[in-house]
């Protein structure tokens, strides 16, 4: 071949390049919420090693709790109104349908393998609290504060801002104190505005999709900042944190759990894709569908269907017009940061 030829080819293959279209589709896909490469990489490290897509759901997850991604994932971030974190996560297995959840887990940082625990180890779906800690403890997990100096300091500066109930409506505090007890009652008339903090919402979605066409999907976090002790998210609840079939697709969703529970969005998602409906327009469905009834919600949510085709849709809220996410597969070869305009 020719210099001339050589260049010619060379400019073909630069164009055919950028003719891929997004999300275009090769299996295995590891795809997650937020800017959490990591994690990606761990599952995708997990499946090279010959590990299964619930394996690398678990990696890549536990990854994320051990770096307490964006201080929302793992011990150490949102304290609740006791100074506590706690955590929620689930997996599951889309060939099986099974689930294994926890929510409001105390004392126990990895948070999605104990979900995995639940699955293997009982009947159930879905432990919550001491008594989750407590099966977690006798399966062998660490016991451990899951408070660090960064979640005291969070608890501190709340505490001197007369505690601003974030998380209650229609409550009085005793008289005496602003930091309750809280009864029914008036709201507080000095209450600050509840600031949209998006990263008070962040949590780890992920889908993983096998060579073999397995999908598994997964979440962890710690939920939202001064939570009311006992509050549980979306994250642990399959079809609204995730929700997985290996014949139609997979979906995980992050933001403001307490509303997006109500509608599970990663259940229609994949209901949606089931019925030929491509991923992103599923994801948009979804959020669609909890914005008629809550405008100013924050939320996102990621979809795959079974080939490998993958989106993503975010609610546009004041201040924040994209969503990133990660994808990683034999076309992007690297846990690659991609993002989708909010609308
Ligand atoms: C946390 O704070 C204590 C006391 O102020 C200090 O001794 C300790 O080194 C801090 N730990 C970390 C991890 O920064
Ligand atoms: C997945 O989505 C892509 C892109 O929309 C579509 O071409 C493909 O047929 C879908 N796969 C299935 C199994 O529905």
């Amino acid at each position: 071949m020719n210099l001339k030829a050589a260049y010619f080819a060379m400019r073909l293959c630069l164009i055919l390049l950028f003719l891929l279209p997004f999300g275009r589709a090769t299996l295995p896909l590891v795809i997650n919420t937020w800017e959490f490469q990591h994690a990606a990489d761990a599952a995708w490290r997990a499946l090279q090693a010959g590990g299964s897509v619930m394996d690398a759901v678990e990696k890549g997850c536990s990854r994320c709790e051990a770096e307490q991604c964006d201080g929302s994932v793992g011990f150490g971030g949102h304290p609740d109104e006791r100074g506590e974190t706690t955590l929620d996560a689930m997996i599951m297995n889309g060939n099986t349908m099974e689930v294994g959840a926890v929510g409001d887990l105390r004392r126990i940082k990895n948070a999605i393998s104990v979900a995995r625990a639940v699955m293997e180890h009982t009947e159930h779906t879905l432990l919550v609290g001491e008594s989750a800690s407590q099966f977690a403890e006798n399966m062998g997990f660490t016991a451990e504060d899951l408070t660090t100096n960064n979640s005291i300091s969070v608890f501190t500066q709340w505490l001197k801002d007369n505690c601003q109930p974030n998380n209650r409506k229609n409550v009085s505090p005793d008289p005496s104190k602003y930091c309750g007890p809280y009864k029914p009652g008036p709201t507080l008339k000095h209450r600050r505005r509840r600031e949209i903090d998006i990263h008070a919402h962040d949590t780890i979605g992920m889908v993983v999709i096998g060579r073999d066409g397995q999908i598994a999907a997964g979440t962890s976090t710690n939920g939202a900042n001064y939570k009311v002790p006992g509050r549980v998210g979306d994250s642990p609840i399959a079809g609204a944190g995730s929700y997985v079939e290996s014949a139609a697709g997979g979906a995980a969703a992050t933001g403001n759990g307490d509303v997006m529970m109500r509608f599970l969005p990663s259940y229609l998602a994949v209901e949606l894709m089931r019925i030929g409906t491509e991923p992103s327009t599923a994801c948009e469905t979804a959020i669609s569908r909890i914005k008629r009834h809550n405008p100013g919600f924050f939320g996102a949510i990621i979809c795959a269907n079974s080939t490998g085709h993958y989106g993503a849709a975010c609610n546009k809220i004041p201040g924040f017009t994209r969503f990133p996410f990660v994808v990683y597969n034999s076309q992007t070869n690297t846990p690659l940061l991609q993002s989708v305009d909010c609308f």
